[in-house]
């Protein structure tokens, strides 16, 4: 065990490693992701973009594409060090984002998906979405298959992260007792995220994130057919309802959100993290679940 100096230094390092938001260990060695050559984060949404510019999207460089990149490294986490160097050609050619390559090859993977089961495989292959690099597992869904209230959050967190499911550490906890106070329990309702893998630092997933994962949770909402979905935070919110508000002008309003033929009614309220931080605003956050159940005991009669 380090003593004296070295271990001041260590406990040092690590509280700042922590303050970076730097919480859990991926590998033995660390890794500059900024220094792989070829196999940076998001390389299988660009061989997917090239794709998509051979298939004729109007889009094709007047010049000859060039190859895919190769596909990553099994292993996201090796260094990758032998991977020869990018070409030139392949660093010129970007006629598509990469979040609409990501996006494209989500629309297609989602619309081949017929059950949960076979959207967590589609989301296991998936890697058109560059949070899957650094997350540890990928978080589906907790609850019922089939449940009359959906609830989407933000993204999943540490302790979401290592179980593979969302909503299960301290806001998660809380989200359990708020719907235990209107008398839902987890097999009464089907919870899962805007984003399906933990943003590196518990960063706010981006808008393209959300953008590229949104074909797999249109085809969630369609398997899982709920009646009302209950959207938790203002960045699941402003995804969800295509919004620029902030969530204290977007909660406690009816809304509609459409997928496919469908139309379903929406609610936002506050995020259980915030409520934490934040004890008063849990009198707002009860209004909207009280809401919440009058819809649902409307909807049954
Ligand atoms: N916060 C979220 O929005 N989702 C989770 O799954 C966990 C915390």
């Amino acid at each position: 065990m380090l003593e004296g100096p070295d271990r001041t230094q260590l406990v040092s390092l690590l509280a700042w490693y922590g303050e970076l938001g730097i919480d859990s260990v991926l590998a033995d060695e660390p890794l500059n992701w900024m220094e792989r050559p070829g196999t940076a984060p998001g390389e299988a949404v660009r061989a997917a973009l090239s794709g998509a510019a051979h298939q004729g999207t109007g889009t094709a460089p007047t010049s000859p594409s060039p190859p895919p990149s190769p596909p990553p490294t099994p292993n996201r986490r090796a260094t990758g060090g032998e991977q020869p160097p990018r070409t030139q050609q392949a660093s010129r050619f970007t006629p598509v984002t990469p979040q609409a390559a990501g996006a494209g090859s989500a629309r297609q993977a989602a619309a081949a998906v017929n059950s949960l089961s076979e959207l967590r495989a589609a989301l296991e292959r998936f890697e058109g979405c560059a949070l899957k690099a650094t997350a540890k597992n990928t978080c589906v869904y907790r609850g019922a298959e089939q449940a009359r209230l959906m609830i989407i959050g933000e993204a999943p967190g540490r302790d979401e992260d290592l179980e593979g499911r969302p909503f299960v550490g301290r806001a998660g906890k809380l989200l359990d007792r708020m719907l235990g106070a209107i008398d839902l329990s987890e097999n009464d309702v089907h919870i899962t995220n805007i984003v399906y893998w933990r943003p590196p630092g518990n960063r706010t997933p981006t808008p393209q994130e959300a953008q590229v994962c949104r074909p797999f949770l249109d085809r969630q909402i369609q398997l899982v057919a709920p009646e009302i979905i209950l959207v938790l935070g203002g960045a699941a919110a402003k995804s969800m309802f295509n919004a620029s508000e902030g969530i204290m002008r977007l909660r406690g309003k009816w809304k509609q959100i459409e997928v496919g033929d469908a139309s379903i009614k929406a609610f936002a309220s506050l995020h259980p993290a915030y409520l934490l931080r934040t004890p008063a605003a849990k009198r707002l956050a009860w209004r909207d679940l009280l809401n919440i159940r009058e819809a649902l005991s409307k909807s049954s009669d």
